[in-house]
């Protein structure tokens, strides 16, 4: 089987799909080969990262990565978010195919995309 049945469930289900209207951070990245976009969004109270949503408009894995990138920074504060890798989102999705390793670095540019966002609107932090 090319994909792990974790990577299938969070491509079947994927946890918190949608956005946050008055979030605090939003990020959006693509990837230029594949077209794939992917965007976050943050809820961030006290430096803990409250609520997260994506919308990605791209395969399945990069679909299964932002899933589990999700699931993987909620509840956290904003410099643990900041350590997530592309690696720690694919060992916990059991890995993903070489050719879609890319897919689980959109996820973690994505969460970096909306700190960065959040530190642009929150310089000293909320
Ligand atoms: Fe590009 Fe998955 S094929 S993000």
């Amino acid at each position: 089987m090319l994909y792990s049945e974790k990577v299938m469930d969070h491509f079947m289900n994927p946890r918190n799909v949608g956005e946050i209207e008055d979030a605090d951070g939003i990020g959006e990245v693509g990837n230029a080969k594949c077209g794939d976009i992917m965007k976050m969004y943050l809820k961030i109270d006290n430096q803990v990262i409250t609520d997260v949503k994506f919308k990605t408009f791209g395969c399945g894995s990069a679909i299964a990565s932002s899933s589990m990138a999700t699931e993987l920074i909620k509840g956290k504060t904003v410099d643990e978010a900041l350590e997530l890798t592309n690696k720690a989102v694919t060992e916990a999705l059991d890995g993903l195919p070489a050719h879609k390793i890319h897919c689980s670095v959109l996820a973690e540019e994505a969460i970096k995309a909306a700190l960065d966002d959040f530190y642009k609107k929150y310089p000293e932090g909320k």
